[in-house]
Parts: C-alpha cells; structure tokens; sequence
C-alpha cells in the first residue's frame, strides 16, 4: 500500500531518509537471512558486532576522525552529557568556559555548575540570542578545563560558521542539531556530543567523539555508567545499548556517504536554507528573520509575521497544504523551519512556493 508522506519540519525527531525506512522496515522481521529481526538480536551477537563496528567506521570515515579519538555510543540524549562532561572533565580547583547562546547552553550551565566552577565566557541573551557572539565578545578565563558552546541554536535559528578561536584541542561541543550537516575540524575539539534525533538517526542514541588522552581525566569514583573510559574500554557495550538506534545511525551514516559526504552534503544543505532565507528576504515588511544575518542556521530556521493571527494561519494553511512542523518554540514565537540532511529538496520548495504566496495573498 503506498504511504502518502507529509512534508516534516519537526525540530527533531525529525525527518529521516526514505530509502533508510524502507530498509530499516524489511529488517524488522528478520535482520537479513537471520530469521531474528533487528531489534531481537542479542547485543553480544556476531551480527549487532558487525553492526556497531561498521557503524563507527563510517562515521570516522564520514567525518575523518584521527585514530587517537574515540567514539561513543550512550544514552541519556544530550541531556545527560550536560552533565557527564563536567563529572568527567572538570576537576576539583579547576574552572570550565560556557559560551551561552540559547537555551540548551543554559541548560548545560545549569548542570555543570552543580559539578563544579564555571565561567561564562560570552551570553547573547541580551539579543534573545539572535546571534553568535562576535570574537571579541568572548572573554575566555586564563586556564579553563574546556571550553563548551553550542554549534547550533535549535530554538533560536543561530549557528556557529566555524569553531570560537583561542581554544583549540579543548573545545566541547553540543553539537545535537548541526552534526554532520558540514565537515568539521575534529581536531580543534575535545569532545563533541550529538543526540542523535535530528540528523543522525532516532532518539535514544547519543554520539560522543572524545580525544581519548581525555579519558584519563575519568575518575574511578564516578558512577560506572557515567564514566567515559567505562565505555571506551567496552567499546559502548558496557551495558545493554540502544542496538536499535545504533543499527539505524548506522543505515543514516551509509545513506550520507552514498550523498557524497559531508561536503555534499553541506552543499544541499546551503542550497536548502537560501531558497527560505531567500524568501524571508524577498518579503521583508511581511517576513522577519529572527537570527542576524551572519548567525544564521542552516538547520533550524525561525521568522515571524506581522502579527500572531497571520501566524497561526500560516501554520494552519501550512499543514492543509501537506506541511508540518513549522511552530515556533515559544522562546521566539513565530515560525521555524528545521531543514535537516534528509529534508527533501521538494519538501523546501513546496515552502518557498507557499511563503511567497501566503505572502502576496496576505501582506
Ligand atoms: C542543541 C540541543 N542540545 C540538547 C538537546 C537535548 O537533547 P536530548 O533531548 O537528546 O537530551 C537538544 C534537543 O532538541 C538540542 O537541540
């Protein structure tokens, strides 16, 4: 029976290839020849082994990660590694910089500061967090144990264009909804975190690329599933892991390299967010753009509209015409759209055509 798909611009979960559902689908029933469906499959299997192994090859592949990092495969979401990077990384007397741009920066303030000493290095919640902060904005203390900032502002619509300068090696990043949406430097970071429910796969699996000298930072007294070098020693299966969502990640990770990798994949993703900024622009007593121009996110992209009932009726006319998702959080209001690596090119010109219409007919 043919599945008549809608046009998703959820903010995560989100979107996911077709062609990886599709796959995913047939094994539900029995992985392969197996006559064991993916998610039946013991973790300690040869089968989920092949599975887990080939899932971090392409990713170091996809993202050309030095052998002297390691790669993890948690739980907990991103949530739970505002709190790991601090019980892990940040020692007794020493001070770990936040740079806030959002309100998940916030939230990993909030739970480092339970861990330990913190500095905030630069906070645009002075702007609503509608930018990056310029360099000169950040004032970096003389010693700190790293340095976090978020790539991507998922509510707000900022992303970061490089990396913050002046912390190369200890930078650690929250990287959840721009990871592997562009090649990275891996080498300026010492850890990087991504839930993986925007562009990596489904909820439930969080992606950790550490430098693997930092895993001797990891204190014994930490609880055990809260220790990094737990699970670096036990390649992430030290406990029952999500062997549904790695499995998934891993379907994720082939489709990206059959895109043509990061690079492509980059360059879709460019061309995707300037056919809505090109229409936000295009309109600019009818559409606002919340972010300033040189903060701009290719992935999550927010405006308003003259008024909140023009914005309730977007979303409403939206949806008739097959598209979904497009409600703002409430920290901006208006509208977002999140574009991520597997939002269709037809599903953002379908948008572009419906802004510049609404537009025309109501401005
Ligand atoms: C940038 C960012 N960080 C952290 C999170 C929280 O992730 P999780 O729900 O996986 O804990 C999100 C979720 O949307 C996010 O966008």
């Amino acid at each position: 029976m043919a599945v008549q798909r809608v046009h998703n611009f959820n903010p995560g979960p989100a979107v996911l290839p077709e062609s990886v559902l599709q796959e995913a689908g047939e094994n539900l029933l029995s992985l392969g020849k197996t006559g064991i469906g993916i998610m039946e499959h013991s973790h300690r299997g040869k089968d989920f082994e092949a599975i887990i192994q080939t899932a971090e090859k392409d990713c170091r592949e996809l993202l050309n990660i030095p052998d002297n990092y390691t790669v993890l495969f948690l739980q907990g979401g991103a949530t739970l590694q505002f709190s790991m990077v601090p019980m892990n990384l940040l020692g007794a007397g020493q001070v770990a910089d936040y740079i806030v741009t959002g309100g998940w920066s916030e939230k990993a303030v909030k739970e480092a500061k339970k861990v330990g000493e913190i500095h905030i290095a630069a906070d645009t919640k002075d702007t609503n967090h509608n930018r990056i902060p310029k360099p000169g904005e950040i004032k970096l203390s003389s010693n700190p144990a790293y340095v976090h900032f978020t790539s991507n502002n998922t509510l707000f619509g900022t992303e970061w264009s490089g990396e913050p300068t002046g912390a190369d090696g200890i930078l650690v990043c929250d990287a959840s909804s721009d990871m592997m949406s562009r090649p990275l430097p891996i080498k300026k970071y010492g850890l990087i975190y991504a839930g993986a429910q925007k562009n990596l796969g489904p909820s439930g699996v969080v992606l950790v690329i550490m430098r693997s000298d930092w895993l001797s930072r990891c204190s014994d007294k930490l609880p055990t599933y809260l220790n990094y070098s737990v699970h670096a020693k036990e390649k992430s299966l030290y406990n029952t892991p999500n062997t549904f969502g790695i499995y998934l990640m891993g379907l994720v990770f082939k489709w990206m390299k059959q895109q043509g990798g990061l690079t492509a994949i980059e360059r879709n993703n460019r061309e995707k967010a300037k056919m809505i900024y090109d229409a936000i622009d295009a309109n600019p007593n009818f559409y606002k753009g919340h972010a300033q121009k040189d903060s701009r996110s290719m992935m999550n992209l927010t405006f308003r509209l003259p008024n909140e009932e023009l914005e309730t009726k977007f979303a409403d006319e939206a949806k008739k015409a097959g598209m979904i998702g497009l409600k703002g959080h409430r920290s901006v209001g208006g509208m977002r759209a999140s574009l991520y690596n597997a939002c269709p090119l037809k599903s953002v010109q379908t948008l572009a055509e419906f802004m510049k219409d609404f537009a025309k007919k109501n401005g």
